[in-house]
């Protein structure tokens, strides 16, 4: 027998059946996205031979200079997703303001927000880098939403998901019900189910954090780094491994397959913006898929996705990834 293996398209209408209501239109919606992530993926597998790799002299709302990857992916998922009618707005990491569906396009009842190249200043330097999107539903009786309407905390996510463009595209994804991930095959053009159901264990001798911040980090930061880096000599009584990938995709992609937490926290030099990653583009999406896999995320201080956000672009401290190490770190906050 041939070795048949699920589509991302069969899987998605296959977990619709099960929903009372439900009338395709998300379903067409994830198709959209994957369309645009397919897209994405085969531009970063080209790189310089297409001419996409470099900087251009524009810079975005949080400040960072923009890569021509950046522009053009984010270029790549608004076209994807404005035609079909299943999004009433869009809400970019790219974008100063939020997208509104052009009139000449029917709007749906959805609201999508994106980082639509995740770890760019990989890019030029070919390692890992990614997509990461999350779907909310706009609110009933809205059909210009504003930038208030994206305003919703992350516990009300329908779906999270990301692309992974590294030696292989993968896409994972959840609807609330499990993560399971995709591995683009190249050759029928076509995201497969690769690895069903995945769970993140609940320990781990890994840890990620970009050290050159040491001098900034809070106390029970350093606390925790200072008892892995002790290793087997110290109150762990064990030895830890660290990664800095600086694509978080990649970071939490790798904490997915083999556990291991990761760590942007509020420190003294992003404290002034309230943390160094996004909450609408980043923070929320990853809490949705890793407490979806059994794992845990949180600021320090409250759960990622319980945090009511004041602003788009508003900016986060993120922990994040298997659950003991994660409450560990948490208890380290209020101990302290
Ligand atoms: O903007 C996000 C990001 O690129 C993440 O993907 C990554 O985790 C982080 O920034 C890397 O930060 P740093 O530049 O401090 O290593």
């Amino acid at each position: 027998m041939h070795n048949y293996r699920t589509s991302i398209t069969q899987f998605i209408i296959e977990e619709q059946r099960h929903i009372e209501g439900a009338t395709g239109e998300f379903t067409s919606l994830l198709n959209d996205i994957v369309t645009a992530c397919k897209v994405i993926s085969n531009l970063v597998n080209h790189g310089e031979l297409v001419g996409v790799l470099g900087s251009t002299e524009s810079e975005n709302v949080q400040g960072e200079t923009q890569k021509k990857l950046d522009i053009i992916s984010n270029d790549v998922f608004i076209k994807s997703n404005e035609w079909a009618g299943h999004v009433a707005a869009m809400a970019s990491e790219e974008m100063d303001d939020i997208y509104p569906i052009p009139e000449a396009y029917p709007r749906g009842k959805y609201l999508l927000t994106f980082d639509p190249l995740d770890g760019s200043s990989n890019i030029d330097v070919n390692v890992s880098v990614g997509t990461i999107f999350s779907i909310l539903r706009c609110p009933d009786g809205i059909d210009n939403p504003t930038k208030e309407d994206f305003l919703q905390p992350g516990t009300k996510q329908v779906c999270a998901g990301y692309a992974l463009y590294g030696p292989s595209s993968i896409m994972v994804l959840t609807t609330g019900n499990g993560v399971n991930g995709f591995t683009l095959d190249q050759n029928i053009g076509e995201f497969v189910l690769t690895h069903p159901k995945m769970q993140i264990p609940e320990d781990t001798v890994e840890f990620a954090i970009n050290a050159s911040n040491m001098r900034f980090w809070e106390a029970p930061i350093k606390r925790y780094v200072d008892e892995c880096l002790a290793g087997k000599t110290g109150s762990r009584g064990r030895d830890f491994n660290m990664r800095w990938i600086a694509s978080m995709v990649a970071e939490v992609h790798r904490i997915l397959t083999r556990g291991g937490v990761f760590m942007y926290p509020l420190d003294e030099k992003n404290r002034e913006k309230g943390g160094r990653l996004r909450l609408m583009y980043e923070a929320n999406p990853m809490s949705m898929i890793i407490e979806q896999a059994g794992g845990a995320s949180s600021t320090g201080r409250e759960r990622i996705m319980e945090v009511e956000p004041s602003d788009l672009h508003q900016r986060i401290p993120v922990i994040l990834g298997s659950k003991n190490e994660v409450e560990r770190i948490v208890q380290y906050h209020q101990e302290s």
